[in-house]
């Protein structure tokens, strides 16, 4: 069975991004692949990210040779995603980058705040984005790798409680700088989005990228060509519609994500 679209973040930061683009192209078969064996990406080098996104690409070929594949992941797009268009040519990828552009057509004050991962708010890649689209505007850096691993690892069993107390230390550091608008920089906070929206309050616009990839994605898919021809699709491996796959994860891990998978309303897919 080949996917249309397949979805690739070190964990399961990319899932609202599928569950966006499922809403408005609910035809669409999608997979996703979770590189939890290479978890958190935030804290690595350009060079290794590049390498444990290409193991990752190389994987979700095999398996499911989609039509589309989108990095649902700030990181890798940040620091890999023109080597891996050039390792894997005849793949339509499609990037998710910081939503720096937007945040900038609606920041107010001119001061806005860039939430991601250490590697995102460190590379020139966000700083050219910087100069290209906001230009005018103070741009406030946070890398927050223990909120990653918070929204990974236990977000999805923890009390409201202790959900604010992970946001909150942003949140402050935003305030104290004022900033009109906040970009969540990391799919992983994409799932929290709300929650952070009402923590900032009403003078705070929080941003992210989840409607921009999502319509892009859908646009390449469009531009392929296709359909492909009876039979050209066999071989990969069958799943079911949105499965949700780990590339590593002890026993505890996979029933924590088979629990968030019924949460999200997804298939979980188990470890590849
Ligand atoms: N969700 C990813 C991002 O958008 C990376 C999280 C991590 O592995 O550090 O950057």
């Amino acid at each position: 069975m080949r996917a249309d679209f397949a979805f690739l973040d070190s964990g399961t930061g990319g899932i609202p991004y599928m569950l966006d683009l499922k809403k408005k192209n609910p035809a669409a078969l999608c997979v996703y692949l979770g590189d939890t064996g290479h978890f958190p990406y935030g804290e690595k080098s350009p060079s290794e990210v590049l390498e444990c996104a290409s193991e990752s690409v190389s994987l979700i070929r095999r398996r499911w040779n989609p039509r589309t594949l989108v990095i649902a992941c700030n990181t890798i797009s940040v620091a890999a995603l023109r080597d891996l268009r050039l390792r894997f040519p005849d793949l339509p990828i499609v990037g998710t980058v910081p939503a720096i552009r937007l945040a900038a057509r609606v920041s107010r004050n001119r001061r806005i705040g860039f939430l991601a991962t250490n590697a995102t708010v460190s590379h020139p890649y966000s700083q050219r984005l910087i100069d290209d689209y906001a230009g005018d505007c103070r741009v406030f850096r946070r890398g927050d790798p223990d909120l990653v691993s918070f929204i990974e690892n236990s977000f999805f069993r923890s009390t409201a409680g202790e959900k604010t107390a992970a946001c909150l230390p942003s949140i402050e550091f935003f305030r104290k700088n004022c900033c009109d608008t906040v970009i969540l920089g990391c799919t992983h906070f994409t799932h929290i989005a709300d929650l952070y929206q009402r923590l900032c309050g009403g003078q705070i616009r929080v941003v992210d990228s989840r409607d921009g990839v999502s319509n892009q994605a859908i646009r390449v898919e469009e531009g392929n060509p296709g359909p492909f021809p009876p039979g050209n699709d066999s071989g990969f491996g069958d799943f079911e519609d949105l499965s949700f796959f780990v590339t590593a994860a002890s026993e505890i891990q996979a029933e924590e994500y088979r629990a968030l998978c019924e949460k999200c309303s997804i298939p979980w897919g188990g470890v590849v």
